[in-house]
């Protein structure tokens, strides 16, 4: 495995954007190749079985074309589902990421947290498992957000829709009394400003990425496998059918300091 080659992330859309952010500023010098697999988003409401096969399609798509060193998968949702299949199949390191319950059980004061997710995520038996361990000492209370995720792929992230819809998603929250909540569905980091206003900032809110990015420089180092390169240089590829991604794109990215390719020709 060669050191020069990059390192694949994807999800179900744009949201893992999030993740990249996260992991460019960490390891700027390390090359990203990111798969948002827009078409079929929101995955959270899909089967099992469709996740796992968009999740070998993508990375065999990676690896013949980018041959990469390393896969981020930068969705909640597909972890879920995928990570172990991809395990039995592909023999380079594989890092997933789960909504953040361990350091919100220890952020939260008054044992209440609340959980911000997908259908699919909340229902699969990885994150029933995840609180299962926690529950005895914190009462854990989710919310799907359903509809959030396609709102976000058509770049709403400050729109009334998104607002609203947040809100119905909030209010039970805060009649619960939580004092943390976790975003985990990494398309939800793009709206964390408007949790937090809703919340008046009086609330922890915990996301995954900056986690991702540490676990992934981890991996490198046992691995050795850190580029060598000064700096990275970063592909992005939508199949969105949306001919404004390009924009939506890099609006979410905002002010954003590295350089990438966009491609919308893959599928
Ligand atoms: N961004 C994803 C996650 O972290 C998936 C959202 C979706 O497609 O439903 O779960």
């Amino acid at each position: 495995m060669n050191k020069s080659f990059p390192i694949g992330i994807f999800d179900s859309g744009v949201g893992g954007l999030s993740v990249l952010q996260r992991i460019n500023s960490k390891l700027p010098n390390e090359s990203l190749v990111y798969v948002a697999d827009s078409i079929n988003a929101p995955y959270g409401t899909k089967d099992d079985s469709f996740i796992i096969d968009r999740s070998i399609s993508i990375v065999d798509f990676l690896v013949a074309n980018h041959q990469i060193k390393l896969l981020v998968i930068a969705c909640n949702t597909a972890t879920a589902s995928s990570i172990g299949k991809l395990r039995e199949i592909y023999d380079f390191p594989i890092i997933g990421m789960e909504p953040a319950i361990k350091p919100a059980n220890e952020a939260s004061k008054s044992k209440k947290v609340g959980i911000l997710a997908t259908e699919g995520t909340i229902n699969s038996s990885k994150f029933s498992a995840l609180l299962d361990s926690y529950s005895g000492e914190t009462q854990f209370f989710t919310q799907p957000c359903i509809g959030l995720v396609e709102l976000i792929e058509r770049g709403q992230i400050d729109s009334h829709e998104v607002i609203s819809l947040l809100k119905k998603n909030l209010i039970p929250l805060l009649e619960h009394n939580v004092d943390v909540v976790v975003l985990g569905c990494t398309h939800y980091i793009f709206i964390k400003k408007i949790v937090e206003n809703f919340f008046n900032s009086e609330i922890t809110i915990i996301e995954t990425g900056d986690a991702v990015a540490m676990q992934t420089q981890r991996v490198l180092k046992e691995f050795n496998l850190e580029s060598d390169n000064l700096i990275g240089h970063h592909t992005i590829y939508s199949n969105s059918k949306n001919s404004n991604m390009n924009s939506i794109v890099s609006s979410l990215l905002g002010d954003y300091d590295f350089l990438y390719d966009f491609q919308s020709n893959w599928c």
